[in-house]
């Protein structure tokens, strides 16, 4: 089994970027595995962060499916293949603390919104003046973009703030009910998570370059063989654990309209007194336009993330569903989600 870790220059990453693309055309010849990421040096993207070859880890393990939908499986659940198995192991190891955050959501549910309200409430208000979001948190799952070593996390004061795209079976820290860290969990109405998750997912480098069609993403996403799998699993996974006393479920929808009282009862579930004048800060500071201007929130740093801040609204699925799609998700939504209890807001 091959491992390659990331290098930290931006040489020894381009250095190293060329000996894979040698090394899998070497694989290519001898037995045809992956190899939809194989390109000739002049269309090799120096500007991203990503490639397989410095990120993949166990590059044997990916799978191309339609469109180079590129994806890996842990625990049979469709994943990036920047979720690599020692960076996942390292996720569900890690020594979680008391008084640590963890957030989690389905990608493209306001997991950085949710972030950057984070960071500010763990640090009255204010955000710190050397950093940027993305080093103000840990996504251990990921060798990419925020990742750190097991003595870099332990070595970190509290209070410590880990982000994570997981279901709960697959939670950082192992089960959250046996760990002490506070979970929060961001859910969002699925058909703006899917029209978000389609503009965001096509054309990266971790999905292979994706280029399928709305409805064949749409059909992907109902068939939970995105990335990070079944949607409905994913969030009724943990809103089944809503009343633990270490979980705090919401939603985005309820965050858009009552920012200040979810703001509030979330300080709350994190035993931190927010004053008026930082509930103002936080809410005027995490607004869709001021987090995709300033510096520290824009996500700049990360080139992939350029498709962030796209709508920043609930409903702009209208724009992307036909009315047939529409009609055909609400019956499976409804099955789904009988007596679960749990609604959302879709416009
Ligand atoms: P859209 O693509 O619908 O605009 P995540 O951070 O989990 O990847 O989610 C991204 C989605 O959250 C994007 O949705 C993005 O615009 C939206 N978002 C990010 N910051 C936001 C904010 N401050 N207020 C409202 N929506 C925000």
């Amino acid at each position: 089994m091959k491992k390659r870790r990331a290098p930290q220059t931006a040489d020894a990453r381009r250095c190293a970027a060329l000996i894979h693309i040698a090394a899998l055309i070497h694989i290519r010849n001898k037995e045809k595995i992956v190899t939809s990421d194989v390109q000739p040096p002049d269309s090799f993207h120096p500007e991203q962060e990503y490639t397989d070859g410095l990120h993949a880890e166990v590059l044997e393990e990916l799978r191309v499916g339609e469109h180079n939908y590129k994806y890996r499986l842990i625990n049979g659940i469709v994943m990036p293949p920047y979720v690599t198995p020692s960076r996942y192991e390292l996720s569900r190891t890690i020594g979680l603390r008391a008084n640590d955050v963890c957030y989690t959501g389905y990608p493209k549910s306001g997991t950085n919104w949710l972030a950057h309200i984070l960071v500010r409430i763990v640090n009255d208000g204010e955000v710190p003046h050397d950093k940027t979001l993305r080093d103000s948190l840990h996504w251990i799952e990921s060798s990419t973009h925020y990742s750190r070593t097991r003595a870099e996390l332990d070595a970190l004061p509290s209070p410590r703030i880990f982000s994570s795209h997981m279901p709960f079976h697959m939670a950082l820290g192992g089960d959250p009910l046996s760990n002490s860290c506070k979970h929060v969990y961001i859910a969002r109405n699925p058909k703006d998570v899917a029209v978000s998750y389609y503009h965001f997912e096509a054309g990266q480098p971790w999905s292979g370059r994706y280029d399928g069609a709305w409805s064949h993403w749409l059909q992907m996403f109902v068939d939970g063989q995105v990335q990070r799998g079944d949607w409905f699993a994913h969030v009724l996974g943990w809103w089944k654990h809503r009343d633990a006393a270490n979980v705090h479920f919401m939603t985005y929808e309820d965050l858009l309209t009552d920012f200040r009282g979810e703001l509030r009862r979330l300080a709350r579930f994190l035993e931190v007194e927010l004053s008026d004048a930082v509930v103002s800060t936080i809410e005027e500071r995490t607004a869709f336009n001021n987090m995709r201007q300033d510096r520290f929130s824009n996500l700049h740093d990360v080139v992939e993330m350029k498709h962030l801040y796209r709508k920043g609204s609930v409903g702009s699925w209208k724009e992307q569903f036909t009315v047939a799609q529409s009609d055909g998700f609400d019956e499976i939504y409804e099955r789904q989600m009988r007596g679960t209890g749990l609604e959302f807001r879709f416009e």
